[in-house]
């Protein structure tokens, strides 16, 4: 195991009714004057904005509100959001809604502290040095971003989608209410869930020897995933389904399954090209791109795929270490399938003709992408293409 350090210190409120406290968690973490951050409407169909408003008004918590954050959030609504904060003097962001509506929170919590573009955060031209406070009520459970320091933004000028990092920006508090995600779309919840997953995997495809403890978690997190996402997309209303694939999500990315060993993210990277590009759904994009990457790096470093299969997967053990991982890879793409989940470029409207520039723009002045395997530009070429 890895030398390594640990702070992740979100405060979790979960369970049926947790955002009823919004206004005591702001006020605990020292909110007086608010932005309420939302996505495209979703919070006020299901009647959890007009909650949240009374809830602040009643407190007597004064706020100002931005909504439209689009899914794969853009540059271009963090530029109003810093800008308000800036003119109405907030002091605490509140974002109500999924991933993108926390990260593009993030981001305007960075840049409103920060003279220069907050995009420089982004482009590795800066690094975050300071950050309003965030808090999140969420609404799916899918990229982790609710007790993760990561943030990712599209730059509308370029169609380029990069991450940015900080434990400054790790949430002061999350409200989980597992009956919240109710209302999502099977499509959306299972598209969350193989993010879930793909977080898991990105950590458990590791060189780094002798972490039994956090592969053991990894694979806790992906056997109950693999357990309740079919019972929830049977049964939406499933609330003991919901809430552990709702902690689970947590898990799986507050780097508590990722301690003390190197970790990939080849696979998030790639397809995180494509929803720049294509407005792919993350986690659909990662359900095309996830298991190709395994098929490719298998046949380079086949160790941790034998654990995948026989551990997470049970897949019997056989004498034949290769055919036991591939079995293993099949029974993930099975399962993508069986949730709805998309396999190929065509699905996702992704295009053979943009594979050059979605590697040029993936790999940049880089030379290679990846941990567990260290992928040329030729490699990420031909996982792509296997997704034809
Ligand atoms: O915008 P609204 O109207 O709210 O609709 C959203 C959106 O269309 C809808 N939705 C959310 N909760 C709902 C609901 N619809 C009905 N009922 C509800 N309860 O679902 C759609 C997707 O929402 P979004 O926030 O985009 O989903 P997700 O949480 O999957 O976030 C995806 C973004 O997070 C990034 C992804 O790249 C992507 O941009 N990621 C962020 C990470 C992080 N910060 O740590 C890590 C991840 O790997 C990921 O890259
Ligand atoms: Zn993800």
């Amino acid at each position: 195991m890895d030398n390594f350090t640990f702070y992740a210190p979100t405060y979790f409120d979960f369970g049926r009714g947790a955002e009823e406290h919004v206004a005591e968690l702001i006020q605990q973490f020292g909110g007086s004057r608010v932005l309420l951050h939302y996505g495209g409407g979703s919070i006020k169909k299901s009647g959890l904005y007009d909650r949240v408003v009374s809830t602040l008004q009643k407190a007597g918590i004064p706020f100002v509100e931005l909504g439209g954050v689009r899914p794969n959030p853009r540059s271009g609504l963090v530029y109003e959001g810093i800008e308000l904060c800036k003119k109405e003097k907030v002091d605490f962001i509140l974002a109500v809604g999924g991933g993108s509506t926390i990260d593009s929170s993030k981001a305007i919590a960075a840049g409103s502290l920060y003279d220069g573009d907050f995009l420089d955060f982004y482009q590795g031209k800066a690094v975050i040095e300071k950050a309003l406070p965030i808090g999140t009520i969420l609404t799916i459970a899918a990229a982790g971003s609710e007790g993760s320091p990561n943030t990712v933004i599209t730059d509308e000028s370029t169609q380029i989608k990069k991450g940015a990092k900080s434990e400054l920006l790790r949430p002061k508090f999350s409200v989980l209410n597992p009956e919240l995600t109710c209302t999502l779309p099977a499509y959306q919840t299972a598209a969350g869930a193989t993010d879930i997953m793909a977080h898991v995997c990105e950590r458990y495809f590791s060189n780094t020897e002798e972490v039994e403890i956090t592969d053991r978690l990894c694979e806790a997190v992906l056997k109950t995933m693999i357990y309740e996402t079919p019972r929830v997309i049977e049964d939406p209303d499933n609330y003991e389904a919901r809430a552990n694939i709702m902690w689970a999500g947590m898990l799986a990315h507050n780097n508590i399954c990722g301690v003390g060993r190197s970790q990939d993210w080849a696979s998030h990277h790639i397809e995180h090209e494509l929803s720049a590009l294509y407005d792919v759904t993350h986690g659909a994009g990662l359900a095309v791109i996830m298991p190709k990457w395994m098929r490719y790096v298998l046949e380079i470093n086949p160790d941790k795929f034998v654990l995948f299969a026989e551990r997470v997967w049970d897949i019997k053990p056989g004498m034949n270490k290769k055919k036991t991982a591939q079995k293993g890879i099949e029974a993930f793409e099975n399962f993508l399938k069986s949730i709805g989940m998309p396999s190929t470029f065509d699905e996702i409207g992704a295009k053979e003709e943009d594979i050059e520039l979605l590697t040029d723009k993936l790999l940049g002045s880089r030379k290679t992408e990846g941990n567990y395997v260290k992928l040329t530009r030729e490699d990420v070429i031909h996982i792509y293409k296997s997704a034809l």
